[in-house]
């Protein structure tokens, strides 16, 4: 049976929550295994709509067990409040898993991922500021805090001495702040620890034993492929790998056991915080974008930069991602514009590409070269057969498959659960 990963294939909010939701009756693990609480995955259920920041969506579907990979970054008190939330709403969270390798959002994370941002001034990246890039910091450093220390008080101690020594340095003498103290991070911590114990194990080997049983596991991906830290438009990306090979690195189950890649992609583009976006658009078009859309960030709250389809985009994320499927989101958005532009190329001083440019400043300035399509102004959320989408709405997404390198297998025609069109089964067996 199945391992199948999904990942967002522009600038993240493509609709992951959903589309893992969608899958989760069919699923017995959901995995996160990169990110953190940057994330804002939304479900919808009936009148119901919940946003899951930390926790995979799986948990919203009973029998499918929830895994906390050890690729993300957790933030102790959120994972709480975000448990304790769903409770209060009925949801039993109780078969959690969280991998004893994960790294922790130390408190001082959250501080240093302010203060660089305001320090950074309009260079600034617009991050969440959620601790995020600096937790990653202390893991590449090897000063990381895992959810494993939590467990040998005196080992944890000397890890947050460790990581605090150079911090404080920066915090009193660079940032005019105050200094950490190793006790208060240290009993922080520890108020989590004995709610924690029985989520912990060795997830990697829970997760390769349910593939070796037969089980279905599906990756649920935070961010997106332009945000990763590899293959997005570095500096104005996440700290993690959004990308598949992610997948692989932050859950432990090896790039041979994985049977399909599906991307995510909206009928148009979004993107929150900083950096460049050829699409974008200033104009009524992006606010009409965004007010049908509802484009504001799960999150923060901040309106979302909108634009239209970028084919480079989307052919980049089939490449990077060795995509096998896409599910294209938030079609029913476009209903009753006369003619949809989608972005083909760039023009890059005069010249033409195909081809995302590798060179910041080239990206930075990629012009747009747009074909036109027909619109539609019928109603399409209550089509679930491809045949029953408006021709013309059927030729946008045709032409957006032709031009976005893979397979469109499900479309999305509204928010709600059952507002899908699938014309593939996205749960298959490699080269299905
Ligand atoms: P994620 O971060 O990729 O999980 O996406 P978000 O949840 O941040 O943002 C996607 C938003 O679009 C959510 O509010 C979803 O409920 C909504 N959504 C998902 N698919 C569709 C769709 O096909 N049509 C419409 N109208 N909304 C959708
Ligand atoms: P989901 O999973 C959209 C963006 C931030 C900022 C940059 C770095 O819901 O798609 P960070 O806090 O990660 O250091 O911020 O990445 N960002 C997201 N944008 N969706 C997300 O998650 C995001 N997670 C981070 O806005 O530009
Ligand atoms: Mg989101």
């Amino acid at each position: 049976m199945p391992a199948v990963v999904i990942v967002g294939a522009q600038w993240g909010d493509e609709g992951k929550g959903k589309a893992t939701d969608l899958l989760g009756s069919r699923v017995d693990y959901v995995v996160k295994f990169n990110g953190g609480n940057n994330a804002g995955h939304t479900v919808v259920i009936g009148d119901q709509k919940f946003a899951l920041h930390l926790l995979p969506s799986g948990i919203l579907t009973p029998g499918c067990t929830p895994v906390i990979g050890n690729g993300v970054v957790v933030d102790l008190a959120v994972l709480f409040q975000e448990i304790d939330a769903l409770i209060a709403r009925g949801v039993d969270p109780s078969d959690l898993l969280v991998s004893n390798a994960a790294h922790v959002i130390a408190p001082y994370a959250r501080t240093l991922d302010n203060v660089t941002e305001r320090f950074l001034g309009k260079r600034k990246i617009g991050t969440t500021g959620r601790g995020i890039g600096p937790a990653y910091a202390d893991k590449i450093n090897r000063l990381g805090i895992r959810i494993g220390d939590l467990f040998d008080e005196s080992v944890l101690r000397e890890k947050i001495e460790g990581a605090l020594v150079a911090k404080n340095h920066l915090l009193v003498k660079v940032y005019n702040r105050r200094a950490i103290r190793v006790d208060e991070v240290a009993e922080q911590l520890l108020a989590y620890r004995d709610r924690l114990a029985p989520m912990v194990t060795d997830t990697s080997l829970v997760l390769n034993e349910a593939l070796d049983r037969g089980e279905t596991v599906l990756f649920e991906g935070g961010q997106a492929t332009m945000l990763d830290v590899d293959h997005g438009t570095y500096p104005f990306v996440t700290s993690s790998n959004a990308t598949a090979g992610g997948a692989c690195t932050g859950s432990g189950v090896g790039p041979t056991r994985i049977d399909a890649v599906i991307g995510i992609v909206k009928a148009y583009t979004t993107r929150v915080g900083e950096g460049p976006m050829p699409t974008e658009l200033n104009d009524g078009f992006g606010e009409r974008l965004r007010a049908v859309g509802h484009e504001y960030g799960t999150t923060t709250g901040r309106p979302r930069r909108c634009g239209w389809y970028d084919a480079v985009i989307a052919r980049y994320a089939s490449r990077i991602n060795g995509l096998t499927d896409f599910v294209l989101t938030k079609l029913d958005v476009l209903t009753g514009i006369d003619t949809i532009p989608v972005c083909v190329a760039y023009d890059i001083d005069g010249v033409r590409h195909q081809d995302l440019p590798q060179d910041q400043a080239a990206f930075a300035n990629a012009v747009p070269v747009y074909e036109e399509f027909e619109g539609w102004t019928e109603d399409i959320s209550k089509a679930r057969t491809f045949e029953e989408l408006p021709t013309a709405a059927q030729r946008y997404v045709l032409a957006l498959e032709e031009l976005s390198g893979c397979r469109i297998s499900a479309i999305g025609v509204g928010p709600g659960r059952d507002e899908i069109v699938v014309r593939h089964d996205l749960i298959h067996a490699r080269g299905e």
